[in-house]
């Protein structure tokens, strides 16, 4: 059990890096909080128009969740790797760092499946990919691809993993609310659009 603990405390500290806020600073592109939805994001770092730096963003908040994983996983074993996947993830949504008010998930999510199960991750990513193509709304790809996937993890995985994927998918709904909101108002905004 404290091996667990342990797993939990640095999935959680990994999870809480918010690289949307600090590389926003650092590029010297204004306060993320006051740029669009407010959100840590990619999706609202795409929003001050530096697409490069949307794009590390992703990266880096995906990563964290897969190098959680991978990290736990090596030196503890899977149930370390679905709890510090987990921890990452919260780390995300509820950083210390930031009062506990963080973002939304996503890329943090997709990250943590790709290392836990490469197919999972690879559908979920293709996932997110043709609903934000089809309707170009970032939040209605998210959602889509959190829905679906305990399917995919029952497809692929045989349901190793399933209450994970149940708690995550729970978890992305949740913090997508306002958002949910805005797609049944219809005025969710589009990809790339401030
Ligand atoms: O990944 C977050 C995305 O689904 C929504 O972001 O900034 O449009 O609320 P945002």
């Amino acid at each position: 059990l404290p091996v667990l603990i342990l797993w939990a405390a640095i999935g959680y500290l990994l999870g809480s890096v918010p690289f949307g806020v600090v590389l926003t600073r650092l590029m010297g592109l204004g306060n993320l909080r006051d740029i669009g939805s407010g959100n840590i994001g990619a999706t609202n770092v795409l929003r001050t128009g530096n697409k490069g730096a949307a794009a590390a963003t992703l990266l880096l908040d995906g990563a964290k969740g897969a190098v959680a994983v991978l990290l736990a996983r090596a030196m503890a074993g899977e149930d370390a790797a679905q709890l510090a996947g987990l921890m990452a993830f919260l780390g995300h949504i509820f950083p210390v760092w930031l009062g506990f008010r963080g973002g939304k998930g996503v890329a943090t999510f997709l990250g943590l499946m790709l290392a836990l199960s490469w197919p999972v991750g690879v559908a979920l990513c293709l996932t997110w990919l043709i609903v934000a193509y089809a309707g170009r709304i970032s939040s209605l790809a998210a959602i889509s691809a959190a829905a679906a996937s305990t399917i995919w993890i029952m497809v692929l995985v045989q349901g190793q993993m399933f209450g994970l994927g149940v708690i995550l998918t729970l978890l992305v709904f949740w913090t997508h609310r306002a958002n949910i909101s805005r797609l049944r108002a219809g005025t969710e905004p589009k990809i790339g659009q401030k």
